[in-house]
């Protein structure tokens, strides 16, 4: 099941070899036209160890990816590069560059370098586009708190104090630490944020960005009471608010999925304090293999890309992939929606969207059913083509009926996803109509590593929502996948929710002579099912 050519994941990236986690340094070229994703890497081994170095890929399309060299180098054997982010310094700020380095390939890293007594915050710089990088060895380490728990700085320009934003985690202490600098190499304390949301043994990753509210926010247009002259009078003179923040906080272990995942909140951010709107947090992904998640620095139009580590520190050692371990999740487009239909309980939540170039794809055969009643006795069948390779996506839109599987123990629809080599073997999406909810099932496999290891969740639940809630007792669904060999994407409700979870079966993956089957106990009324392979 180690097999290369049948398990490695076609558009989610890997390293050729070796041991891969954090996602590190994002940011686009904009004179090239090109994306930077540098990565947490030990090219000695397929388990995380010393020395720890950046790895390094980038991508045209956000789809297909082209490994280098690693690009920052741990200056002893015994330490580490540990995780950080990428700026680009236009205007020479740090003046590290000189005219002859395009303004827009000003590249600056700012990352922990972890030895056996500390850890500290230190500055490299690109002058060759990203590919290798110079340490500021004049002024490292530029943050040192005396702490072996003090990482993973992140960096953003924050336009309205015309400074940059620095937050890094004092991990075991539960807070972010935010800096600001004119230089990006002199930080000055200006606040901690702390003990907040799910807590787990320590914060990693933290990450600040602004996101635009929704258009049709009801709440945009600020209807402001005040006295004038005693009376009280409506003011809507007040500016509409048109952007939230939003602080991302990686936990582990004892996330709420069990071991490692990122978490969210939204709130305001002036410069030098965040304050949460909500005193609750939310997930990102409800998977679990979802974690260390950053954002793209200076990516077009000022929208929001992110990349997700798609492993949990739970089992990430074990999983069963030779001569690498590890991918990263698609590229999401962050967005913020209403999360509640009633403007008044008002609760933001980012949606996800893939960014999935479908240029580089050849299509195979696509199949679709429209209206169809299901019951246990029929099914909705599909074969995958012979060749196969590993990559379909689906859209299933189904409606359940709570008078109709009522004296059920348990009515369900279940979405099967199986491969050649081992019939026994799948993965199911499961719908538990009485629960409402949906889960993942991917304990159906011989591997070893499996049964043996009681972290690998076989049944992983989604909190889910419905997506309309047509009557009293009709509820509809609707969920978006996509399978990559090992891994398992799931969008809710048009991204509302997500969920990525890895699989693994005896023989390779979800390939080859492989089929999909949607079954139900109970009657569900499918309104749309639509399964597109791709081929490279
Ligand atoms: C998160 C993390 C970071 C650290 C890196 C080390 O997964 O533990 O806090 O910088 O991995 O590889």
């Amino acid at each position: 099941y180690g097999n290369e050519t049948l398990n490695r994941p076609l558009i989610h990236m890997t390293p050729t070899y070796g041991w891969m986690n954090d996602p590190n340094g994002l940011w686009y070229d904009s004179k090239e036209e090109l994306w930077h994703v540098y990565y947490q890497y030990n090219p000695n081994d397929t388990v995380w160890g010393l020395p720890l170095y950046w790895g390094h890929a980038t991508s045209k399309n956000l789809t297909t990816w082209t490994q280098h060299d690693v690009a920052i180098i741990p200056p002893a054997n015994d330490s580490g590069a540990y995780s950080g982010s990428i700026v680009v310094d236009y205007n020479n700020t740090s003046g590290f560059f000189t005219e002859s380095t395009d303004p827009a390939q000003r590249a600056v890293a700012i990352w922990t370098y972890n030895t056996p007594e500390s850890e500290t915050q230190y500055v490299s710089y690109s002058t060759d586009g990203g590919y290798t990088f110079t340490n500021y060895d004049q002024g490292n380490p530029v943050l040192d708190l005396n702490s072996t728990q003090f990482r993973d700085p992140k960096v953003f320009w924050h336009e309205e104090s015309q400074k940059w934003i620095l937050t890094v985690a004092k991990t075991q202490q539960f807070k972010i630490a935010i800096y600001s600098s004119t230089n990006l190499t002199t930080w000055t304390h200006e606040s901690d944020f702390e003990r907040e949301g799910y807590l787990g043994y320590q914060y990693e990753c933290p990450g600040l960005v602004k996101l635009p509210l929704p258009k049709n926010d009801t709440t945009s247009t600020e209807n402001v009471l005040s006295y004038s002259n005693g009376t009280l009078v409506s003011n809507n003179t007040v500016p509409a608010e048109t952007d939230k923040w939003a602080f991302f906080i990686s936990i582990n272990p004892g996330s709420i999925q069990g071991g490692s995942s990122t978490q969210y909140f939204i709130g305001d951010f002036n410069g030098t304090h965040f304050v949460a709107d909500y005193p609750n947090t939310n997930v990102i992904d409800l998977g679990k293999d979802y974690y260390a998640m950053q954002t793209f620095f200076n990516s077009p139009d000022g929208d929001v890309y992110s990349i997700g580590w798609a492993s949990n520190w739970q089992y990430s050692a074990y999983v069963p992939t030779d001569p690498w371990r590890s991918s990263m999740s698609l590229v999401r487009k962050f967005s913020l929606e209403d999360f509640q239909a009633n403007p008044e309980t008002r609760i933001l939540n980012i949606k996800s969207t893939p960014v999935i170039d479908y240029d580089v794809f050849n299509f195979g055969e696509t199949f679709a059913y429209e209206n169809e009643t299901l019951n246990t006795n029929n099914t909705l069948h599909y074969d995958l083509a012979k060749n196969f390779d590993g990559l379909v996506e689906f859209n299933l839109t189904f409606t359940a009926n709570s008078s109709a599987y009522g004296n059920h123990d348990f009515a369900g629809l279940d979405l099967f996803l199986r491969g050649d080599m081992n019939k026994n073997e799948y993965l199911r999406l499961g719908f538990g109509a009485n629960a409402a909810a949906f889960y993942i099932d991917r304990g159906h496999t011989e591997v070893p590593f499996v049964s043996s290891n009681p972290f690998f969740t076989d049944k992983v639940s989604v909190n889910n929502q419905p997506s309309e809630y047509v009557t009293n007792e009709i509820t509809k669904y609707k969920v978006y996948g996509i399978a990559d060999r090992n891994i398992l994407e799931l969008y809710f409700n048009d991204g509302s929710q997500v969920s990525t979870n890895t699989y693994f079966f005896t023989g390779g993956n979800f390939i080859g002579e492989a089929d999909i089957e949607v079954a139900a106990d109970g009657v569900f009324e499918i309104e749309d099912f639509q399964i597109r392979q791709m081929t490279l």
